[in-house]
């Protein structure tokens, strides 16, 4: 790889151990990848953030490293709210290893937002370049956005805010984000809110594996997108989708619409991903909750009480802003959360099935909860809640 002078003086140690180890990770990830330098990033994303997922070893890794993030940074959801972690059920010795994790972050410089839906609380724009790390996030900045980042490991989206700059390639460059296989349905208007979205994402998402899907026909909103994105990344490696007419870079005439395969998905098999399963719990916020979703769930909740848990997933800084709303839905007996979520807290182990608007939900509530996972409509949640 060509680096300038100061990129090849951090590499020689000039600035530390820790930003000579993250330049090292850097380069060698760029050769590997065939990077013929490093690009300039305005944010980056980092995950492994819960204790449930890094554990001792990741907590002593980050521990053992000195120096700070350079551009603005978030963390992905952590395995608690920091602040309610005692009513969500969390052990007191779990949330203490979790707090270490985060001081950790903190200390390198980190934004205490642990949220997989940055991109409601910084401004980021078409043609960024971006180190991102979650997948629903990285899917929605590269697809909704059209700003620029491959799925970056956790260690590599930190070491991306520590120096500054990622390598050079994938989905950094524009001809690398041109549409592989396209997917058509036989009726595109019976799609209609964000888990019709989810299931199709959920179906799609392994048919595409790490090609860039090229939908036709569709006409999502942005929490549709969101929905579809985080699925197909779940289900399958896609980092970018486009949606003819409707994704910012499916409007430029330089992106190509001939696919060598179009596939056309039956509405019959996207309800197939639906079920009736008994559940004990309810669970939405995957990805993390828009303000308009909150709005929503706010208006069906409305004068309601819930019977069975029901648990809600929002970033800190969109809880803050909605605060009117998330009043409302906790009226209800159902509990907002911050900087956690379904999939990596440990506080939904203990349920035997969980409902979920989410097709990425969907995905991996039964591995990482060891739950069963049924997909239904907000609409579906709120009856199944309380009735
Ligand atoms: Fe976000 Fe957790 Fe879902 S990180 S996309 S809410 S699994």
């Amino acid at each position: 790889m060509d680096l300038d002078r100061e990129e090849q003086a951090i590499l020689d140690g000039e600035f530390g151990e820790t930003r000579r180890k993250m330049m090292e990770l850097l380069v060698g990830l760029g050769t590997v990848f065939g990077a013929e330098r490093l690009v300039p990033i305005t944010s980056a994303q980092v995950s492994g953030a819960s204790y449930k997922t890094i554990g001792r070893w990741g907590l002593e890794w980050l521990e053992g490293l000195d120096a700070r993030a350079v551009v603005p940074t978030v963390l992905n959801p952590i395995g608690m709210d920091r602040h309610r972690w005692r009513e969500m059920g969390i052990p007191e010795e779990f949330a203490g290893k979790q707090e270490e994790v985060v001081a950790a972050y903190e200390r390198l410089g980190i934004r205490l937002e642990c949220t997989c839906t940055p991109y409601y609380l910084t401004n980021t724009s078409f043609g960024e370049h971006l180190a991102w790390a979650e997948s629903s996030a990285v899917s929605y900045a590269n697809s909704v956005i059209g700003a620029r980042t491959n799925r970056e490991g956790g260690p590599g989206a930190l070491a991306a805010a520590i120096i500054g700059k990622t390598p050079y390639y994938g989905l950094h460059i524009f001809k690398n984000r041109q549409p592989q296989i396209g997917f058509s349905l036989d009726e595109p208007t019976a799609l209609q809110g964000a888990a019709d979205y989810g299931a199709l994402g959920h179906l799609t998402g392994g048919m595409a594996g790490n090609r860039i899907p090229i939908f036709f026909g569709i006409r999502p909103n942005r929490d549709h997108l969101k929905a579809l994105g985080a699925a197909m990344a779940a289900t399958g490696a896609v980092a970018l989708y486009h949606v003819d007419g409707i994704t910012p870079e499916a409007r430029l005439p330089t992106l190509r619409r001939e696919v060598d395969e179009t596939i056309e998905i039956r509405i019959a098999e996207v309800r197939e991903v639906f079920s009736a399963v008994e559940v004990d719990a309810i669970a939405v916020g995957c990805p993390h909750l828009s303000p308009a979703e909150l709005e929503h769930l706010a208006g069906l909740l409305g004068g309601k009480s819930v019977k069975k848990p029901f648990f809600v997933f929002a970033a800190a800084g969109v809880i803050a802003e909605n605060r009117a709303a998330v009043n409302r839905i906790e009226a209800s007996g159902a509990r907002v959360y911050a900087d956690t979520c379904v999939v990596v807290s440990p506080a939904l182990d203990r349920f035997d099935a969980i409902m979920v608007n989410s097709g990425k939900a969907l995905a991996y509530v039964p591995t990482m909860c060891g739950a069963v996972a049924r997909i239904g409509s907000l609409e579906e949640c709120v009856a199944v809640a309380t009735a």
